[in-house]
């Protein structure tokens, strides 16, 4: 059978996202009441990073170490990888090794090419164009909290970079509506998104108007890792798109807020936005850890219900 990664969040049917979602609750249950539960004993996750990183690298290792494995973090500086051995080459030899290995890299194409050349599952921990592990973590966290997604509206304010590409994939996926606001000139990437279809996306200029009446409001630094260089030049021009209360009460009354962390509290969000009521975003940041423990136990032991 052959090898199933997540490297984008399409990888996965909306039938499959369902049960990874009912294994993450009831891993999250059994983790709670402080029941042990070692399905990948014996099992070992390498973790490679070539970007920083507090969330992904604590809820993968941590979230290993939980389910009876072991974990290995690889900083790509430290390793070959870092001295020009081909992303190939590595591939073989980690994969060797290990049982499913999780990659935070630059360009997607490394990790595709990782993937190809790897013998046991890869899973996407952020490129630069996508961002499926937090998506995962996100929608469960908004299941957690209001239900279903299917049908609901969710705003996108700022860079449409690897957060906002996921989600217009999980919107294809699991069947609900984005609205993207950005400033001129970062907008969505065509080669990447696709042909947008007007049922599914709408474009706003005004980050005002993406926020009116939908269920969900997300945002996400104004510069993202490995775009350092263009900070000055972004924020000027991401000055007006900051989350604030304002976007907020136009959203339905019982809009929730969302921002994957690291957050820059006065530039994409507000203080008052993000630590006020309709924010989520610590259970987002938990739900990391219960999401990819699912995931994990899904890619190497498939359905174990
Ligand atoms: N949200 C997220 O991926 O956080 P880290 O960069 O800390 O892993
Ligand atoms: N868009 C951000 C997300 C960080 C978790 C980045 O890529 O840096």
């Amino acid at each position: 059978m052959a090898i199933r990664h997540f490297l984008q969040f399409k990888d996965f049917s909306r039938e499959e996202f369902d049960y990874v979602f009912e294994r993450t609750r009831w891993i999250k249950e059994q983790f709670k009441s402080y029941q042990k539960y070692w399905p990948l004993s014996d099992r070992t996750l390498v973790m490679i990073f070539e970007k920083a990183s507090t969330r992904t690298r604590l809820s993968f290792e941590a979230g290993m170490q939980q389910l009876g494995g072991a974990a290995i973090y690889l900083n790509t500086r430290d390793s070959q990888l870092g001295r020009g051995e081909p992303v190939e080459d590595a591939a073989q030899v980690i994969s060797r090794m290990s049982d499913i290995v999780m990659i935070r890299t630059f360009e997607q194409d490394i990790i595709e090419r990782f993937a190809a050349n790897s013998r046991v599952p890869v899973i996407n921990g952020l490129t630069n164009e996508y961002h499926p592990c937090q998506i995962l973590a996100d929608i469960y966290t908004y299941i957690e909290h209001r239900g279903d997604i299917q049908g609901k509206t969710v705003a996108w304010v700022g860079d449409a970079n690897n957060m906002c590409n996921t989600w217009l994939q999980a919107a294809e996926v699991l069947d609900f509506k984005v609205h993207v606001s950005t400033p001129p000139g970062y907008g969505l990437n065509p080669d990447l998104v696709g042909e947008i279809d007007p049922a599914r996306c709408r474009i706003f200029a005004d980050p005002m108007e993406a926020c009116r009446g939908v269920d969900l409001v997300n945002t996400d630094v104004w510069t993202s890792m490995g775009f350092e260089a263009e900070n000055e030049a972004r924020m000027k021009a991401f000055a007006d798109w900051c989350v604030d209360a304002e976007m907020m009460a136009v959203a339905n009354r019982e809009a929730l807020f969302m921002h994957c962390l690291p957050a820059h509290r006065g530039e994409e969000v507000t203080a008052e936005v993000i630590d006020g009521p309709q924010s989520v975003v610590w259970d987002e940041a938990e739900n990391r850890l219960h999401a990819q423990k699912a995931l994990l136990e899904y890619l190497v032991l498939g359905c174990v219900k």
